[in-house]
């Protein structure tokens, strides 16, 4: 597992998944103070609302973090813009991850500027292209994932088989992961590494809506389904939500605003059917909105701050990779500053 680890330069390699109104920059730095790899999602950002965002992550962690964008929603300009104000905020060790594939161009500039680069991919034929595109690791997201679908295959399918096709990259492995031991198996199967989205969501700094944390923690694998009910904002993708009054049998209640969230201190309105998820700021029918969750909430049973929730996910890895709880944990120092915590026998 240092392979990503020493990559990214992190303690462990756990990352939080870049999470639209969720993964804030309190939460990022949260999770890389506690040794894991913290992610700001930059969703429809302007580049200023971005540099605000970097400037805030900057004044909480000096330890490497990511940012989160997705190319599919944005133009090709405003991709580009959105990359560059990313570029000329970040003054310590950023890694970028993309939902799905970046075009080549905006691949080369980040690469040029020393920017690790890792794309989440839901099938080998996606897999094999950000490898031609210049990926320096690969997020493998299964079905069982929460939020929106690359594709169609659980990740138990879909790592091997793209393990197998041999490109030479860290798999970070995405969907249905929520614990030191899920990652232990998914190691097997050819993973350095987790990208964990809904484990993030019930942290104490993450920014859903308290509504939202409580029904994550009380959920099971079979509270949530897959859906093509949140279309608005998001086109064209199924999406893994928590079930309640619209996911599956709403389709037919009308159009109507809502509820209202603030983002970047602007007030906006939301309408049945968006794709927004409830924060903080939300107010409204919350029990109606989006709220994206993975099979990964059956292993989720409390709100607790992300360092909790990292140490926690590092002290299961090792337990299932034979140390024992008790036993402290041994943090070696790599030359380049970074901890590994190694698989240990008892
Ligand atoms: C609430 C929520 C919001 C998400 N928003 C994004 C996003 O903005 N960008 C992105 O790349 N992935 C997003 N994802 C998907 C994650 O990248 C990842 O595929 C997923 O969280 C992995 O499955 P898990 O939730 O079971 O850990 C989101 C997931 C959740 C649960």
């Amino acid at each position: 597992v240092d392979r990503l680890a020493r990559l990214l330069g992190l303690s462990f390699p756990l990352l939080q998944a870049g999470m639209g109104g969720v993964a804030v920059p309190r939460l990022a730095a949260a999770v890389s103070e506690a040794g894991g790899g913290g992610v700001v999602a930059l969703y429809k950002h302007s580049p200023d609302e971005i540099a605000a965002l970097l400037a805030d992550l900057r004044a909480r962690t000096a330890r490497p973090c990511g940012v989160n964008l997705i190319p599919e929603l944005r133009t090709a300009e405003a991709l580009h813009a959105q990359v560059a104000a990313v570029l000329g905020a970040a003054q310590h060790d950023l890694f970028f991850t993309f939902f799905g594939l970046p075009d080549a161009a905006v691949c080369r500039t980040i690469r040029r500027a020393g920017h690790p680069l890792l794309i989440q991919i839901g099938d080998a034929v996606e897999a094999r292209e950000a490898f031609v595109r210049g990926a320096d690791a690969l997020i493998v997201q299964g079905s069982e994932a929460g939020g929106h679908h690359l594709g169609t295959t659980s990740l138990h399918r879909l790592l091997p088989e793209v393990r197998d096709l041999d490109l030479g990259l860290p798999l970070v492995a995405s969907g249905g992961i929520a614990t030191g031991g899920d990652l232990f198996r998914a190691q097997h199967a050819g993973a350095s590494g987790a990208l964990c989205g809904t484990l993030f969501v019930a942290a104490r700094e993450s920014a859903a809506h308290a509504r939202f944390k409580q029904r994550v923690v009380g959920a099971s694998a079979g509270d949530t389904c897959i859906t093509r009910a949140f279309e608005i904002g998001w086109p064209g993708r199924p999406h893994r939500v928590l079930r309640g009054p619209l996911a599956g049998a709403g389709e037919a209640l009308p159009r109507a605003f809502i509820a209202r969230t603030t983002i970047a201190g602007k007030t906006y309105p939301i309408a049945r059917f968006s794709a927004a998820v409830p924060t903080e700021s939300t107010e409204g029918r919350i029990d109606e909105m989006a709220m994206y969750c993975g099979t990964s909430c059956a292993s989720i049973h409390g709100v607790l701050p992300a360092a909790e929730i990292v140490h926690r996910f590092i002290r299961e890895y090792q337990i299932a990779s034979g140390g024992s709880p008790e036993a402290p944990i041994e943090v070696p120092m790599l030359d380049n500053g970074c901890v590994v915590y190694p698989r240990r026998s008892s």
